[in-house]
């Protein structure tokens, strides 16, 4: 049995898919705070191979909620979404993600000790790696983050290390850069109360003609002066975890690994691809830039297609397919 903290969410919801379709069971854990009920409940009712065994309302800053989990179910690994993953947010809130990033996981990976359990599939980030001294980025660049958001996975990046070297517990650290897209068949995909995102807010501002799309700053060192980032789709990067989650189960060591595709796009290569898909035209303001935005992020992935085997396959264009299929069932 899995159990996928952060299930409700974006990621965690497509992983939970994934999931039951390769005929695991699973327990879902979320505090919607962000994630919604509504998804678990419609994935819930999917005939696949593997169930929800159950959906617990439950907070990993409360140690006792998620004792609860491993005192009641026979866990054999975590997969863990459950955190707050706004770069300009976490900057000017940084108790609220030192809070429930760093001290829910470490509530989560003692609740794992307690209980025996030794192998965890973590959500890491590019944002560990903080402005880029060359690119693309290995995962043996340095790691040091520009914003809060970064710093609370990094920390809990060395805490993972620390468990592992005294307690055996094995992680493997996905870095993320941009996640895009939604699931195949559109059964969940990216769905925020408040919005930061730019492919939702691209599309956002298409499906509502009112509203304009912000770009933060086109004054940076760039082909067009808007920020570069590496956009990986959903379902590529939910193959990355079910690797991850094999490798470990066949008694794989501590790793981490970038998710990414090599390739760059900036916000205004973003905007055209959008505009190419839906067939409409964007209407836009330049803004300042945003506070905590580094100028360029792109993945070398070399070591994930060379240990774990993955590859990503969808490209710019597929992930804002789905995204924009995805934004009009919202
Ligand atoms: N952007 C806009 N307008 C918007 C939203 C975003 O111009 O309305 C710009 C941002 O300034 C940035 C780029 O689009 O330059 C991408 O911004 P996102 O908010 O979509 O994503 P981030 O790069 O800030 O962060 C995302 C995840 C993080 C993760 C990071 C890793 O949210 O969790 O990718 O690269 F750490």
């Amino acid at each position: 049995m899995i159990l996928v903290t952060g299930g409700a969410g974006y990621i965690g919801s497509h992983m939970v898919i994934n999931l039951l379709e390769k005929g695991y069971d699973v327990v879902v854990f979320d505090n919607l705070s962000t994630g919604h009920k509504e998804i678990v409940d419609s994935i819930s009712s999917l005939k696949e191979k593997g169930k929800i065994k159950k959906f617990i309302k439950g907070d990993l800053k409360n140690k006792k909620d998620i004792g609860e989990v491993f005192k009641n179910y026979k866990i054999d690994a975590v997969v863990n979404f459950a955190a707050f993953s706004q770069v300009g947010e976490s900057v000017f809130e940084p108790l609220k993600y030192w809070e429930n990033n760093f001290i829910g996981t470490y509530n989560l990976l003692c609740a794992m000790k307690q209980y025996g359990v030794d192998k965890i599939v973590f959500s890491s980030t590019a944002a560990t790696y903080g402005e880029p001294v060359y690119s693309p980025i290995d995962e043996n660049h340095p790691q040091k983050p520009i914003n809060c958001y970064g710093n609370t996975k990094l920390a809990l990046e060395f805490l993972m290390d620390d468990f592992d070297k005294a307690y055996d517990i094995k992680s493997v650290r996905l870095r993320y850069f941009n996640v895009a897209g939604a699931d195949s068949k559109i059964r969940t995909g990216e769905w925020h109360d408040v919005e930061t995102h730019l492919i939702p807010n691209i599309l956002k501002s298409l499906k509502n003609n009112q509203q304009t799309f912000k770009v933060f700053g086109n004054d940076y060192e760039t082909k067009d002066g808007t920020c570069i980032r590496d956009y990986i789709d959903i379902n590529d990067l939910i193959n990355a975890h079910l690797l991850a989650l094999d490798y470990l189960m066949k008694g794989g060591k501590t790793d981490y690994f970038n998710l990414g595709t090599n390739e760059g796009s900036s916000v205004m290569d973003v905007l055209k691809t959008a505009e190419k898909v839906t067939g409409k035209k964007v209407n836009f303001n330049i803004l300042p830039r945003r506070e905590g935005d580094p100028v360029k992020l792109i993945a070398k992935n070399k070591k994930a297609k060379e240990i774990l085997g993955w590859e990503p396959e969808k490209t710019l264009q597929e992930s804002i397919k789905t995204a924009w299929e995805w934004e009009q069932k919202l």
